[in-house]
């Protein structure tokens, strides 16, 4: 092989790993989905069910392009994880501090916010 060829082979070696890391902070939002997915199939399904219209009356359609999923990140990230009883009247029971499931942590809660707004939100 010629000289110029081993510098090529050389240089490619060496840009790889910006390539890919760069490439690898594309794909996190993927990611965050799929876990997202594990949190709500988990924790969230029980209640708010898996075409995301809610198990009982008073409990939010995640399909409504106006609803909940229009409030801010910060807002949801919040709600998720302190709980939530609002509305006028409130509904028969309240949402739970981190859906009841103590053990979700706050990158849980910001990927299942990422799960929820790609499934129903359309
Ligand atoms: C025990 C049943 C139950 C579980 C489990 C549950 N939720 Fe809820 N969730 C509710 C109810 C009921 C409401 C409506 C509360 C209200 O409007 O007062 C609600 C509301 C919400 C809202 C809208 C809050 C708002 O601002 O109106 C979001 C977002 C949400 N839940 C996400 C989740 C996620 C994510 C999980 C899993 C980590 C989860 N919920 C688990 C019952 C549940």
């Amino acid at each position: 092989m010629k000289r110029s060829h081993w510098m090529t082979v050389l240089l490619l070696g060496l840009m790889l790993p910006a390539v890919q890391s760069a490439w690898s902070a594309d794909v996190v939002p993927a990611n965050s989905v799929a876990k997202g997915s594990a949190v709500f199939h988990q924790t969230c399904i029980s209640c708010h069910g898996a075409n995301g219209k809610g198990m009982l009356p008073g409990m939010p359609d995640f399909n409504n392009p106006h609803g909940v999923l229009t409030l801010p990140e910060t807002v949801l990230e919040q709600r998720i994880t302190n709980g939530y009883h609002g509305g006028n009247p409130p509904p028969p029971i309240a949402m739970p501090p981190k859906g009841g499931n103590s053990s979700l942590t706050q990158t849980d809660i910001k990927n299942v916010i990422a799960y929820l707004r790609t499934t129903f939100q359309h």
